[in-house]
């Protein structure tokens, strides 16, 4: 038994939904969620100075919080930091998301996936690395969205649903035009519009069927349970409020959305941190001993 929270992290809101997943298939987990604002966007960034900064967020967090378990909800950083992460905090468990090139790759007809994701992402070999292991027959479209990044990021909230509708269904048209069948949500902040790239995805008649959408939503969460189980890390199973008791300073909803940076959160991300039934929180803002560091037996 283990009450000490599970830390997700990424650059903004684009692992939000992986958290959120992983909260409904287990309510007796308290949740950190870390926004890396202040470095956001992640995907333009060098590896080495990728892992200089994840390295940096989560030191600090541990500080914190002590997490049980660390989940990079990002692409981006799993696919430059997540090796680096693993040898700096031996203690912590880390589960990395990389695209869901598999799955893609074991549907298509076609033998011809499409990849969307930041440009470090798709500038990676792991990309093909997949293909290769899983089908090296198929042919892969990648497309760098540093734009759609950004706009999910920043306009996503406040923009109806024409606008996200055409937004997604631009990148679909560009993987139809390309030939694929299959199309890999490779950066989480996409998993924001997945009811409107499955809604561009659909088929038009025989001549254009489907295009089939993936995501690692619920491959993190399942991966994360797994290493839960494997190191008997489980919070006691009971109700969400039981299991937030590994906080000192409890929530409600039994977990914390943090944000980096000195800006003021915003609207915003009150909005989000409400939509996603966390507290929000500036890590510049907590102060030392705030949180309970480990689950200690000793009152405090
Ligand atoms: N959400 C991140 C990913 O999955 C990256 C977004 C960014 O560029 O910061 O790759």
């Amino acid at each position: 038994m283990d009450k000490r929270p599970v830390l997700f992290f990424d650059s903004g809101a684009g692992g939000l939904p992986y958290c959120r997943r992983f909260r409904v298939r287990n309510p007796a987990e308290t949740v950190v969620y870390a926004a890396d604002r202040a470095n956001f966007p992640y995907g333009s960034k060098e590896r080495e100075e990728l892992i200089r900064l994840c390295t940096s967020l989560v030191s600090r967090i541990a500080e914190i919080f002590d997490p049980k378990l660390a989940a990079v909800v990002c692409n981006t950083a799993s696919v430059s930091a997540l090796e680096a992460l693993r040898k700096s905090f031996p203690g912590i468990p880390f589960v990395g998301t990389v695209p869901a090139v598999k799955p893609a790759v074991l549907a298509s007809r076609k033998r011809h996936i499409g990849v969307l994701g930041t440009s470090r992402t798709i500038g990676d070999p792991c990309i093909a690395e997949l293909a290769a292991r899983y089908g090296p027959d198929c042919a892969i479209t990648g497309i760098a969205a540093p734009e759609l990044v950004d706009f999910v990021e920043r306009r996503c909230d406040r923009a109806d649903r024409e606008e996200r509708r055409s937004v997604a269904a631009s990148y679909i048209e560009k993987f139809r035009a390309a030939g694929a069948d299959s199309v890999v949500l490779g950066c989480t902040h996409f998993l924001f519009l997945l009811d409107e790239f499955k809604a561009a995805a659909g088929g038009r008649g025989p001549a254009e069927p489907a295009l089939g959408i993936y995501d690692s939503v619920e491959g993190v969460s399942r991966r994360i349970e797994a290493l839960l189980d494997e190191g008997d890390l489980r919070a006691e199973t009971g109700t969400a409020e039981t299991a937030g008791g590994g906080l000192r300073r409890e929530t409600p909803s039994g977990g914390i959305l943090l944000i980096s940076g000195s800006a003021p959160s915003g609207a915003v991300w009150q909005k989000r941190a409400e939509a996603f039934g966390l507290e929000l929180r500036r890590l510049a803002d907590i102060g030392p001993g705030e949180y309970r560091k480990t689950q200690a037996a000793v009152p405090l």
